[in-house]
């Protein structure tokens, strides 16, 4: 291979301590595969267990951090407490090809003063 890609096999190193093996990285995605209240389902799931070997870093799809901002229909949801366990279980597919778990995440500020 030529070597003007060998950066991308190059192991970065994170802040919090998280270092990944290259610089490969799943875009996030949402694939529709939640419940219409944004609770992990098989779909989700199967998605990630197929491509947790496939980059260094997988990144869920858009997830809706309020009941009024689902704006994919069956996107994740993260905005009740008993929607961790899905989250959870998602993380451990995603982890379990030997991969490491980050829970950062984004969220936005409506001039409606919402987080959606
Ligand atoms: C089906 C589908 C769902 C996507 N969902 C998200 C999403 O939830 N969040 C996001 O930031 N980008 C989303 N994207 C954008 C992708 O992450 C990516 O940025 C885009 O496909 C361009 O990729 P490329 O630069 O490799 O061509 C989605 C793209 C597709 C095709």
């Amino acid at each position: 291979m030529s070597n003007k890609y060998h950066r991308l096999f190059e192991a970065p190193a994170f802040p919090n301590g998280v270092t990944l093996d290259s610089r490969f990285v799943m875009s996030p995605m949402v694939i529709d595969g939640s419940s219409y209240e944004g609770d992990v389902q098989a779909d989700d799931l199967r998605f990630f267990e197929r491509r947790a070997q496939t980059a260094a870093m997988l990144i869920t799809g858009a997830t809706t951090v309020s009941e009024y901002g689902n704006a994919f229909g069956y996107g994740l949801g993260n905005y009740r407490d008993d929607q961790l366990e899905g989250l959870t279980r998602l993380a451990e597919a995603m982890k379990s090809k030997g991969g490491e778990s980050d829970d950062t995440a984004l969220s936005s500020w409506s001039p409606s003063g919402l987080y959606v």
